[in-house]
């Protein structure tokens, strides 16, 4: 049987006592329950407009995708406490609000890059999307173009650089995984720069794949799903409709820098990790820099001296990540990174962070500790795989709203009003 959503969290948040502590906190215990009454659950039926939450578009995702999938979606590496890290550190501020402020007008307005946009965040990288629906990176760029937000295409995406570039209005960035030769990332940079890519994200913190154990034990051996998923996999057919009805996506970006017989979706994918470039240092990044004549972001830091360095070699940004909690485990999040990175970048340059954002009050948190926009990871994902783009655009509904209801409760009329005066631990 599937676990329940909240048994879910509560494995997540059960890493160590205090993080169980901080994530029980936020997701389990209601004072408002007395021995499970009144009964309470998520909406997890098919009327997006019923959606209140990205939590309801998650209990939707957890319906329609079949287990292997929903297993790469939601999992972290190991012990998975990296990843209960991102919500329990999100979970140690409290709010301090303002009173008797003028919040008639609440502008949630951002600029990145000397460009404004209407959200402060943005679609953070993610690959493989074709698991959740069929031409999902054309459909997260659409969403992303309707908000005015960036979206982040990852190297590892099922649709075509090109396609997402054509999307009207969409400020498209490309995110990079240094893998192979050095002329493939130089071809894959080149292309970025033909297809108008507004910035070049390097994502650092992948060189080795983090062990995602329970993923794993999904697959008979590396490449192949067990004969129990896939069974599991049929019973799921609106999944099937939706996302394979062109076949297994595949990894259209990369296939040509591939050996012929590597070109399978799970091969590529093992593929690519066997090649992961462990040689990568500054010196390449610096390179990289030089190649690169617009914007360069740095993804997956979390030491301030990295920060430093990546300012050093010309960055025109950083962003704060330990990748969703798949990658190391036991690392601290981005955002306990924040406050003390904001002292190493320079003006002029952009400090993003992501992990565990779900809430408007998470975004408001993470801009009051300092950081210029933050990234959405699970949160779109959920919405795309509960519906699709629909599903997408009601996931940055539902923050757009929380958010603008937040500023306006915390008594700061805008984004750009907010401080770390508005937290405290
Ligand atoms: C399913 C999935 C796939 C991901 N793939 C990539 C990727 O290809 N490149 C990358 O830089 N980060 C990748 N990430 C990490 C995200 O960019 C982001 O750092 C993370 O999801 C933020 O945490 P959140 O999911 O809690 O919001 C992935 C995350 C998820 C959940």
């Amino acid at each position: 049987m599937r676990p329940s959503l909240r048994a879910l969290r509560r494995e997540n948040g059960a890493s160590s006592q205090v993080e169980a502590g901080a994530a029980a906190a936020r997701l389990d215990a209601s004072p408002a329950t007395v021995k499970g009454t009144p009964r309470r659950k998520l909406y997890a039926g098919h009327a997006l407009e019923h959606a209140r939450t990205v939590d309801d578009l998650r209990a939707m995702a957890h319906r329609r995708l079949p287990d292997f999938a929903l297993e790469y979606l939601e999992g972290g590496a190991e012990e998975e406490a990296t990843l209960s890290r991102n919500l329990a550190a999100l979970a140690s501020y409290r709010l301090l609000p303002r009173a008797l402020v003028d919040v008639a007008h609440r502008d949630l307005s951002v600029s990145l890059f000397g460009r404004s946009m209407p959200l402060p965040f943005a679609i953070a990288p993610t690959g493989l999307n074709g698991l959740f629906w069929s031409k999902a990176d054309v459909l997260l760029g659409t969403a992303a173009a309707k908000a005015g937000i960036p979206f982040i295409q990852s190297t590892m995406s099922n649709d075509s650089m090109e396609d997402v570039s054509a999307i009207p209005g969409l400020r498209h960035w490309w995110q990079l995984y240094v893998f192979g030769d050095r002329w493939i990332r130089d071809d894959l940079i080149d292309r970025a720069g033909n297809a108008g890519c507004e910035a070049l994200v390097v994502t650092i913190d992948a060189q080795f794949y983090g062990d995602r154990e329970w993923e794993e034990r999904r697959f008979a051996h590396p490449g192949r799903l067990s004969l129990a998923s896939l069974v599991e996999a049929t019973l799921h057919p609106q999944w099937i409709a939706t996302t394979l009805r062109r076949g297994m996506p595949s990894f259209v970006n990369l296939i040509d820098y591939l050996p012929k017989d590597r070109r399978g979706f799970f091969e590529s994918a093992f593929w690519i990790r066997a090649n992961m470039d462990h040689t990568l240092d500054w010196k390449e990044m610096a390179r990289i820099r030089a190649l690169w004549p617009r914007k360069l972001l740095i993804k997956g830091l979390l030491n301030v001296h990295d920060v430093e360095r990546a300012m050093a070699i010309g960055a025109d940004g950083v962003i704060l990540s330990n990748h969703g909690g798949r990658q190391l485990d036991w690392t601290i999040s981005g955002l306990d990174a924040l406050p003390a990175a904001r002292g190493f970048i320079r003006n002029g340059k952009t400090l993003i962070v992501d992990g565990g954002v779900r809430r408007g009050t998470d975004v408001v948190k993470a801009l009051a500790l300092g950081a210029d926009a933050v990234l959405l990871g699970r949160a779109t994902l959920y919405g795309l795989s509960a519906a699709g783009e629909p599903g997408v655009e009601r996931a940055i509904d539902i923050l757009r709203e929380e958010i603008d209801r937040d500023l306006g409760l915390l008594g700061a009329p805008s984004i750009s009003a907010l401080g770390p005066e508005f937290l405290t631990r």
